[in-house]
């Protein structure tokens, strides 16, 4: 049976990694996968992670299983964190989830099953599993407008024109900060519009939070979410701990759903838990465990926001000075916008040449379109072999 298969291409971000890792050359350079990096290199387990992980392995009592629903610290410390004081709590509830592409998936089928005629509208480009996922649970994807490729920068007219033509039978997928892959953010005044416009429009808006904390702060990174939940009757959030709490293989997720009243978000979270038992039966319990101890242990908070707060400082200071060495190289400004960017990429608009050259010429591994993780490059040679050869590959 099996022989009659053919083989599929591999992921296009996974694969990087694959092979950076049997290079051999010894000055490459891993621009790949978003994962963040210390100057040597190392993406470390975080401090309060380490702490709490010590205190939960010293207080654990039993391995049965957390609910379908996961752990219900969990889940309300994400409420708290996403939400603040945007909406009534009431309204909302959360499913911990295996990852965000976890919690995307559930939130996925439960939306097909109960809504299968709608249509999911994506950003044009968007994080390459985003289609697939919608896709796998039955949704037919479509694109709306985003990145000026002149500017590198969000078109917002284009955005807000394109969102205004939807209406109830669609879903519209939005970045809630740190846009992967582009790096460039809607202002807080085009969410004001597309708030404003969910509600005219009647679509369903779905926010999808994996870099909370990158862009500008935990709170600034969310204005758009909350702005949402303080104008629109529903709204599903997705939402990652894997780069803010560095817990990318514990697979730490949730799904957050926001309806008109208790009764109906009680009924949709039916719906999601539905779609979890079918998909995993329960989520994993050590990752959320952990996110749940350093929510509800004000010592252990300051510690992560502290070390967030210098993993973002560093992601900034690499802009800055990747931008800066580019402006001094080519003697333009036409690479600042690396600097306007927030979160950990940056989409340079490359062609397929121009990334092969850098992976086989220069051993430097990027993904196709020439999207960045900024985190990858460890220090100043680096950022400086690294401008050189984008500038060669671009002056050509
Ligand atoms: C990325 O975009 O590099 C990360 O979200 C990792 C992944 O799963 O693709």
């Amino acid at each position: 049976m099996f022989e009659k298969l053919d083989k599929l291409p591999s992921d296009p971000i996974l694969h990087l990694s694959t092979l950076y890792r049997s290079d051999t050359r010894s000055d490459k350079i891993d621009v790949g996968v978003g994962v963040f990096r210390t100057p040597t290199g190392e993406t470390p387990v975080m401090r309060a992670v380490r702490e709490a992980e010590q205190r939960l392995h010293d207080a654990q009592t039993t391995k049965t299983y957390v609910g379908i629903a996961g752990d219900p610290v969990f889940d309300d410390a994400m409420i708290d964190l996403v939400f603040a004081n945007s909406a009534d709590k009431s309204r909302i509830r959360a499913v911990q989830a295996p990852g965000g592409s976890g919690a995307l998936r559930i939130s996925a089928d439960m939306l097909y099953k109960t809504m299968p005629n709608k249509t999911v509208w994506v950003s044009d480009p968007t994080w390459g599993n985003h289609t697939p996922i919608f896709e796998a649970a039955g949704f037919t994807v479509k694109k709306y407008p985003y990145l000026n490729p002149e500017t590198k920068m969000v078109d917002e007219e284009k955005v807000l024109d394109a969102l205004s033509k939807l209406g109830p039978d669609d879903i519209v997928l939005l970045h809630g900060c740190c846009h992967n892959p582009t790096g460039s953010d809607i202002s807080p005044a085009a969410w004001d519009r597309v708030a404003e416009i969910a509600v005219e429009r009647g679509f369903l808006p779905f926010v999808d939070l994996a870099y909370q904390g990158f862009g500008k702060g935990l709170d600034e990174d969310l204005y758009g979410v909350r702005k949402l939940a303080a104008s629109v009757t529903d709204l599903v959030v997705t939402s990652s701990c894997s780069k803010n709490f560095g817990l990318y293989r514990d697979r730490v997720g949730c799904a957050m759903i926001m309806a008109k009243d208790e009764a109906a978000v009680e009924a949709t979270k039916t719906h999601l838990t539905v779609a979890a038992r079918v998909a995993y039966s329960m989520p994993p319990d050590h990752g959320a465990a952990i996110v749940g101890l350093i929510m509800t242990t004000p010592e252990l908070r300051k510690m992560w926001e502290d070390e967030l707060a210098e993993m973002r400082g560093r992601i900034l200071g690499l802009r800055s000075q990747l931008a800066n060495k580019m402006a001094e190289i080519t003697g333009t400004n036409d690479w600042d916008f690396i600097d306007q960017h927030r979160g950990m990429f940056s989409l340079l608009c490359l062609d397929k040449s121009q990334t092969d050259t850098l992976i086989n010429e220069y051993s430097i591994y990027i993904v196709n379109g020439g999207r960045i993780n900024i985190a990858g490059l460890k220090d100043e040679a680096q950022i400086e072999r690294f401008a050189k050869c984008l500038a060669a590959v671009t002056q050509k």
